[in-house]
């Protein structure tokens, strides 16, 4: 389990705390208008979520990773390549809805922080959306395991990740009901933890 600054050393009420502590800072995040002062589609933005979500919880919040992660059968990127691939992704296009998708796969694939990356990622896509398309997701209108096969399946053919997004995408920028969907974490949770590839050998 992950060691934390709340002195929590069972990992199921650590992931309790961890997603009550996390909701309430992307209120916060939303509320105090913080995120939309951010450029969008950056590696800093990314950062600058990631860090408000999780710092009273994780030393690591806002951090790059300094261990390479696994989920299911898939590595994400190696700790070798990552700064590269971080400087590579802020610098692709997002004019477009199919571009700005492309943009957040590639970012998953980086998977930059120990743990928590797909509630920031997907509000980093959202600012995105609503800077340059002026639409966002809305992720109740998401089935969840049909998003969670999409992303496995992501890095080989974005098809299917694309066509979910497309079909929940709303007007609704500002309504921060829709927007608190996306980082539902027990919404989305595979029911499997991000592992260590050492600890898997
Ligand atoms: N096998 C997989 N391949 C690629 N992406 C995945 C895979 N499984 C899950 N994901 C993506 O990673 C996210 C989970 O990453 P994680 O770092 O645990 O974030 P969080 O703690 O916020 O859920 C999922 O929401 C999904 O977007
Ligand atoms: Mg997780």
């Amino acid at each position: 389990m992950l060691s934390n600054k709340l002195g929590i050393s069972d990992s199921t009420e650590l992931a309790r705390e961890e997603e009550k502590i996390s909701k309430k800072k992307a209120i916060e995040l939303f509320e105090s208008g913080l995120l939309d002062e951010l450029e969008p589609g950056t590696w800093e933005s990314l950062q600058k979520i990631h860090k408000f979500l999780f710092e009273d919880i994780y030393d690591f919040a806002g951090k790059m990773r300094e261990v390479n992660i696994a989920k299911g059968n898939f590595r994400f990127a190696s700790v070798m390549y990552l700064e590269p691939a971080l400087e590579n992704i802020e610098k692709m296009p997002q004019t477009s809805f199919d571009e700005i998708v492309e943009k957040y796969v590639e970012m998953n694939v980086a998977h930059p922080f120990r743990e928590g990356n797909g509630r920031s990622i997907r509000i980093w896509l959202d600012l995105i959306f609503k800077k340059k398309i002026n639409k966002v997701v809305d992720w109740s209108a998401v089935d969840k395991e049909e998003y969670l096969q999409a992303m496995e399946r992501s890095p080989i053919n974005d098809i299917e990740i694309k066509y979910i997004l497309k079909n929940a995408l709303t007007s609704e920028i500002d309504n921060s009901e829709v927007y608190m969907k996306g980082i539902d974490h027990s919404y989305y949770y595979e029911g499997y933890y991000t592992y260590k590839t050492e600890d898997l050998q």
